[in-house]
């Protein structure tokens, strides 16, 4: 068996995951060896007696900023760890936005470090010392970087080979190379509110099914 994809998620907030990796399809895969999911506190790595991770902003302004120092640490600790050091990605609004082919270029690689932001954002320093990838999900501004953690890893991890059975059915054909979109499905009951399933998809007829699929796509 391949090694698992394995993930790293550097947090302030590791129990914002619990529900996430215990549950459904990631479990299995966690379960079945394919995917391993390690959860880090940046607080860990904080000094003093406060075990300060957020500051307020030099030149004023709202909210905090994650400092540099403790999470610079703990992202060279948890790459250290082992071996590959893993690709770094920051999780920010100011990053490139995700699609389905950089999905597909991340499922191939053995490690992915994932660093999510609270906040305000990240101290500059923690982008020029470490030199993440910076990506973000969309256009929007989320609390904090656990969330689109959440929609890599989700993404991610369906594509590794093994994890999806026939039953959730296969890979990313809506934003496949040949840029079809997906058809529209239907399961039981035949009618629903008066509604009824298309009487061709109720036949064995694969040729005719595939056709009208073809048709259908959106
Ligand atoms: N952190 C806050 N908002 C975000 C977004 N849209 N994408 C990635 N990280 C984020």
């Amino acid at each position: 068996m391949p090694p698992p994809l394995r993930f790293d998620l550097l947090t302030l907030f590791p129990g914002l995951f619990d529900g996430f990796l215990t549950e459904s399809i990631l479990k299995r895969a966690i379960a079945q060896g394919l995917v391993e999911v390690h959860r880090w506190d940046i607080r860990d790595w904080a000094e003093g007696k406060h075990r300060q991770v957020d500051d307020r902003p030099f030149g004023g302004g709202p909210g905090m900023v994650l400092m540099a120092p403790p999470t610079v640490a703990a992202v060279e600790a948890v790459r250290a760890m082992a071996d590959p050091p893993g690709r770094l990605i920051a999780l920010t609004p100011q990053g490139r936005r995700l699609d389905q082919a950089w999905i597909r270029e991340l499922a191939r690689e053995p490690r992915l470090v994932l660093l999510c932001g609270r906040y305000e954002g990240f101290d500059e320093r923690i982008f020029e010392v470490l030199e993440p990838e910076r990506l973000s999900i969309g256009d929007y501004v989320l609390s904090g970087g656990e969330v689109p953690a959440m929609v890599v890893v989700d993404a991610v991890m369906r594509l590794v080979p093994g994890v999806l059975g026939d039953a959730e059915s296969a890979v990313d054909e809506s934003f496949g190379p040949d840029g079809g979109l997906e058809y529209p499905h239907y399961t039981r009951p035949r009618e629903f509110r008066g509604r009824v399933v298309p009487e061709i998809l109720l036949g064995g007829d694969h040729a005719a099914i595939a056709r009208w699929r073809r048709q259908n796509r959106r």
